[in-house]
């Protein structure tokens, strides 16, 4: 057990410690001031939910703002696909899946990727405590082993596949075609300046190659870095304002169609884009921080959005 004064949280800061935490080699679990439980990474220093705990920010960030019951209850005889970047401890899977359960005829294609499965064996084994996984063990336990598991769910059905690996390579080689086109994104790395090669812009550009021009895409993530939001904006999204969560006075929200998003990103917030010192996206996986090039302004003020 510890309990350290000062606590990293997943955007590099600091926030106030968690009161309990339980250690194993790789990972903690922690537990926050509010009494709910996270995953905590040794490695990076990082806490999966580092504030308002899994189930809450999972619901606001992803469930609320991607409108998942809404749009797969539109989607109504089609398979919806959702891509689950950073699978971790499947608190945004196990969350995303719980809130679509009773949606009548379902058929819910879940895409999840990580480097490691050892953050959902630790979670698993810590059921309990996470408060998440009801009813859902058996069907961890089954990803766990064989990579796929296909059930019933409620009133419709699940795919849920587990894609191991390094995620920018798999988008970048060749088997990135077989992937189905996702819908939605929960996109859930670790911070920019601790985990850049998830945060690039090839990445983004490769994300936004597999949407479907039929099949309307949107993505949703924690951080409002406005390097982040250019490299969206340069790959081809539309990017808006995503609401609060936690200690998150903004989040983001991106689409491949205007329509899907709330609130775009205007014209006060390119003018700030245009003068930030941190704008330039990051073109290959080390973390720094430098004013838009040429090339990045004339393609923000030449981006559908602001036109
Ligand atoms: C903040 S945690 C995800 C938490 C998770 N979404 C949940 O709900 O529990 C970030 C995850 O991204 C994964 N990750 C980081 N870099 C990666 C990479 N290059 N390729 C694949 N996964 C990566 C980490 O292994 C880690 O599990």
């Amino acid at each position: 057990m510890s309990n350290p004064s000062r606590h990293p949280r997943r955007c590099g800061a600091t926030i106030s410690a968690p009161v309990v935490s339980i250690d194993s080699s790789d990972y903690q679990l922690v537990q926050l001031q509010n009494g709910a439980w996270s995953v905590r990474s040794n490695a990076e220093g990082e806490t999966f939910h580092p504030v308002i705990g899994p189930v809450a920010e999972a619901e606001s960030l992803y469930v609320q703002q991607l409108e998942l019951p809404q749009r797969v209850a539109e989607s109504a005889g089609k398979t919806f696909v959702i891509w689950d970047v950073g699978l971790g401890a499947a608190a945004n899977t196990l969350t995303a899946l719980r809130a679509l359960r009773e949606i009548p005829g379902h058929s819910v294609r879940m895409v999840s990727f990580d480097h490691t499965p050892i953050p959902l064996e630790f979670a698993l084994r810590h059921a309990e405590p996470l408060g998440y996984f009801g009813g859902y063990e058996d069907h961890v336990a089954g990803l766990l082993k064989s990579g796929t598991v296909e059930f019933a769910h409620g009133s419709g059905t699940v795919r849920w596949e587990f894609h191991g690996g390094d995620f920018p390579t798999r988008l970048a080689s060749s088997d990135a075609a077989a992937l189905p086109c996702p819908e939605a994104i929960l996109f859930d790395a670790f911070s920019p300046a601790r985990n850049a090669a998830m945060w690039t812009l090839p990445l983004f550009r490769s994300m936004r190659d597999r949407v479907d021009p039929l099949r309307p895409c949107s993505l949703a993530t924690y951080s409002r870095a406005t390097l982040f939001r250019v490299s969206l904006l340069r790959a081809g999204w539309f990017v808006g304002a995503g609401s609060a969560t936690g200690e998150k006075e903004e989040t983001t929200v991106a689409a491949s169609s205007l329509e899907l998003l709330r609130r775009p990103l205007d014209a006060t917030w390119l003018g700030r884009a245009l003068r930030s010192t941190s704008a330039e996206p990051l073109e290959e996986a080390v973390y720094r921080q430098a004013p838009l090039s040429e090339a990045s302004r004339q393609a923000l003020m030449n981006h559908p959005q602001f036109r």
